[in-house]
């Protein structure tokens, strides 16, 4: 039989986003949840850690090699300390890093013990440099702790720290070169992200920039922009300015998909898996492991998910968003209660 990991487009699947909670410590309504909040899903219908780990492990076994924990914000799951401990035992399967993409607002503190305990790549949104501007897009307070944690990050052991900014029209599109400035002395990749369309979030076409205009508008600023090179199965395409330490890149989700290289497959925080972000479609693994499935047969199951994912997503005049979860509850931003 064919790994049990691999589609029918022949995309390895080598990368698991696990989501750790549905809630959040900040309110982005703008891109991320809805107005109103979202639902919560009940405790006990939530994964255990030790459901957790069972899953990453059947993962691991069939060639994944890359966990990124993921939310709402996974800082706000209790334990999470310990959990990555633990996801860090897989390495004697195979597991080779453990990231995770976290809004930094509950992380300062934290993250040495996150480092000792195994997590090595940690991607932080941040979308404005100015504390007002943070106060509205995430309708809370906290800029301040943000960048101390990007600060800790910076000098910690961590293999790479990645900066992730929603360009937003009109909101904080203007910022987009002091960012690229902030590469001139940080070690760090800055990806400028295409506004993407979800369930109770307020994208409009109008709002989203579209990477080509801001790379050429960079371009013109600073003539002696170069490619960077990129990994194999990158969302963004990379860039740098000759003679500053880090990157910066884009992430053309909309304009220029990347699917024909995506290795993702996504654990929701109630167990769901989710072959592709904006396929409404998901299959339930922890109802398996609660009626006593074997590892074989949740592999099993796994596999015929993996074998429906589609080649790519549909665009964005038709991405089915009715049906599709809010960001928030995929596990992809990391923001609700
Ligand atoms: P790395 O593991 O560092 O490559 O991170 P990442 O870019 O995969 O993940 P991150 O959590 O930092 O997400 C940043 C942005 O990448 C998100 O806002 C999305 O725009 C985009 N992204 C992540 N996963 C997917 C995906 O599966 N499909 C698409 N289209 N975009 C994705
Ligand atoms: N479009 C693009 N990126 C988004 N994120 C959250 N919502 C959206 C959206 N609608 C980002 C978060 C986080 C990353 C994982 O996804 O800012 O950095
Ligand atoms: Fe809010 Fe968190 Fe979603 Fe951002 S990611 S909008 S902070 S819930």
């Amino acid at each position: 039989p064919p790994p049990p990991l691999r589609d029918t487009f022949g995309r390895m699947h080598n990368y698991l986003r696990i989501s750790l909670t549905e809630r959040c410590n900040l309110r982005c309504c703008f891109y991320c949840m809805p107005e109103e909040g979202v639902e919560l899903t009940p405790k006990p219908h939530l994964l255990t850690d030790d459901e957790v780990v069972r899953l990453a492990k059947m993962f691991v076994k069939q060639g994944v090699t890359k966990i990124r924990l993921t939310g709402g914000e996974p800082m706000v799951r209790a334990g999470v300390v310990d959990l990555i401990g633990r996801l860090s035992e897989l390495r004697q399967h195979g597991l080779r890093s453990i990231g995770m993409t976290s809004n930094g607002i509950a992380l300062h503190r934290t993250l040495p013990r996150l480092v000792e305990n195994g997590l090595t790549h940690l991607n932080l949104s941040l979308d404005t440099l100015d504390p007002f501007k943070f106060e509205i897009m995430a309708r809370r307070r906290g800029h301040g702790a943000v960048l101390k944690a990007l600060d800790i990050a910076l000098s910690s052991d961590l293999q790479s720290v990645k900066l992730n900014f929603v360009v937003i029209k009109d909101l904080n599109d203007a910022e987009v070169p002091d960012f690229v400035e902030m590469t001139r002395e940080k070690d760090i990749s800055i990806r400028f992200i295409e506004f993407m369309p979800f369930t109770g979030n307020r994208w409009d076409k109008a709002r989203m920039v579209p990477s080509s205009v801001l790379l050429s508008n960079l371009q013109k600023r600073y003539p002696t922009i170069i490619k960077a090179a990129d990994e194999l199965n990158d969302t963004a395409r990379s860039y740098r300015i000759p003679g500053y330490v880090g990157s910066f890149g884009f992430i053309s989700s909309m304009s220029d998909h990347f699917c024909s290289s995506c290795n993702r497959l996504r654990l929701t925080a109630d167990g769901q898996i989710k072959v592709c972000l904006f396929d409404p479609k998901e299959t339930s693994l922890r109802d398996l492991l609660r009626s006593g499935e074997t590892d074989d047969t949740v592999m099993q199951t796994v596999s015929i998910a993996v074998r429906g994912k589609k080649e790519k997503h549909a665009g964005m005049e038709e991405i089915d968003v009715a049906t599709n979860r809010p960001m928030i509850l995929i596990g992809d931003p990391q923001r609700s209660s």
